[in-house]
């Protein structure tokens, strides 16, 4: 892990949030090459789950939502977590951490940091929503809280969405948006953090036909990450026992990933059952009806949700350290650090190199790059040696490298090198955007 942060800051995929102020906690920012990669991991996902199926519509829900929304969620009054003070060393710890030795707030519990005994406060609970005030004058302002999950946008446009697109139940509702917890101990990178987003999917059946619903989705979820590329060793479910469900779910599963290290197997994303829980919450706090009407059938019913939630930045994280790796290079002194990512979600597509800067190659070698361009982002680079930059280009992870080089002037063509076999094929300059392109279909 600690390599691939080095990697991530040096090379422009992630920053830590206001760094020249000492940084904000577990508040990450994206650079030139990440924002493109989880972008690029978002467009799949967006692909996969609403513009390649009939069923699903697509919603952009604000952050900011009527603060009665959270009560009728349960997140008012239950989206807590204990925490406990050490009196000692100051730090703070959640009062379920496995670490914490004894009872916290009796004489035997003992400091995990500073491991001193009976230092330790009882827990007390601590909502995690960010709140926040909306209106000019904050005194009479009402209170509000930034979205703890997307999904709520989405239970409280279930009819506007029914209704404007004509959608028949079983049909679903999917949104990529931030969300925000004051999380008590946020870290391992963009593993846990306070800001955060979130791919979420409601799917609205018939009740009696949810679990059914819920073993398709979670089939679909693990494919979907398998297709991300995401080695199959890697993957697990994980099913909830009855007594680990949360308040909302009839039936739960994650989807886990192996970080490896101290991380170890660790939640990417939940597959729910939600029952008629949101829906009939909604209905009861808003005084509106929520119900869905079946003409063939004459059968008004409040549908099941069966929910798929993924975070953008834990599956960004995911796709990094599946892909990092060291090699040794035959016949070479230094090994080779590469990010074999799925092509699909490679942040640059194609590095175009000219061998040397001169004898007409770097025009040629920018002719190539411009027409790329079109399609696909690329990185033009004519500075040091030629294995050189080939690694530049094999440590973020772009696919191919074009080379033009003392001969493309006489046969009107150019190598292009496969970054994880090394095999270099000579096609005509002018096959090379058509040749990228099929590479990269799917
Ligand atoms: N609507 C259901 C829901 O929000 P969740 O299990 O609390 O369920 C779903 O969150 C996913 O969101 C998680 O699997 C994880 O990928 C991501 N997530 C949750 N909290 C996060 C955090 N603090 N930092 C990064 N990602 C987080």
């Amino acid at each position: 892990m600690e390599k691939l942060v080095s990697l991530c800051k040096r090379r422009g995929f992630i920053f830590q949030s206001s760094e020249i102020y000492g940084g904000t906690g577990s508040v990450w920012d994206y650079g030139p090459l990440g924002v493109e990669l989880k972008k690029n991991i978002k467009d799949r996902w967006w692909k996969a789950m609403v513009r390649m199926r009939g069923d699903i519509e697509g919603l952009d829900a604000a952050i900011l939502m009527h603060p009665r929304v959270w009560e009728a969620s349960g997140h008012v009054a239950g989206f807590t977590d204990p925490l406990v003070d050490c009196h000692n060393c100051q730090r703070r710890f959640r009062g379920d951490d496995p670490k914490i030795k004894g009872v916290p707030g009796t004489p035997e519990g003992q400091c995990p940091a500073c491991g001193m005994k009976g230092t330790l406060s009882e827990p007390r609970m601590f909502n995690l929503m960010f709140r926040t005030t909306m209106g000019p004058v904050e005194e009479s302002a009402s209170i509000v809280y930034l979205r703890p999950e997307t999904a709520q946008g989405i239970f409280v446009n279930f009819l506007n969405v029914q209704q404007s697109t004509r959608q028949r139940v079983p049909f679903g509702i999917a949104q990529i948006g931030k969300a925000f917890r004051n999380e008590i101990t946020p870290g391992n990178f963009i593993f846990r953090t306070r800001e955060f987003e979130q791919m979420e999917m409601q799917f609205f059946v018939e009740p009696g036909t949810d679990m059914t619903w819920f073993e398709y989705w979670k089939e679909q979820r693990m494919a979907w990450h398998l297709e991300l590329g995401l080695a199959p060793e890697r993957l697990i479910f994980q099913e909830h026992g009855p007594n680990e469900l949360a308040h909302y779910a009839r039936a739960a599963v994650d989807v886990e990933f192996d970080f490896g290290g101290s991380l170890g197997f660790q939640e990417i994303e939940g597959v729910h059952n939600r029952g008629d829980f949101d829906l009939s919450q909604h209905q009861k706090f808003s005084g509106k009806k929520l119900e869905y009407f079946d003409q063939p059938n004459n059968h008004r019913f409040t549908p099941f949700v069966v929910e798929t939630s993924v975070g953008a930045d834990r599956v960004t994280l995911a796709a990094l350290v599946n892909a990092y790796r060291e090699e040794s290079v035959e016949g070479e002194e230094e090994g080779r650090v590469v990010l074999g990512l799925d092509p699909s979600i490679a942040p640059i597509k194609a590095g175009v190199f000219p061998l040397v800067k001169k004898d007409g190659m770097p025009e040629m070698a920018h002719r190539i790059a411009d027409d790329l361009r079109r399609d696909v982002p690329v990185f033009y680079d004519e500075s040091g040696a030629i294995g050189r930059r080939y690694r530049r280009q094999d440590e973020v992870g772009t696919p191919f490298c074009i080379t033009v080089d003392s001969e493309s002037a006489g046969d009107g063509a150019v190598t292009v090198r496969d970054r994880d076999t090394l095999a270099q094929v000579r096609i005509p300059m002018d096959r090379v955007r058509a040749y990228i392109a099929e590479q990269l279909s799917d």
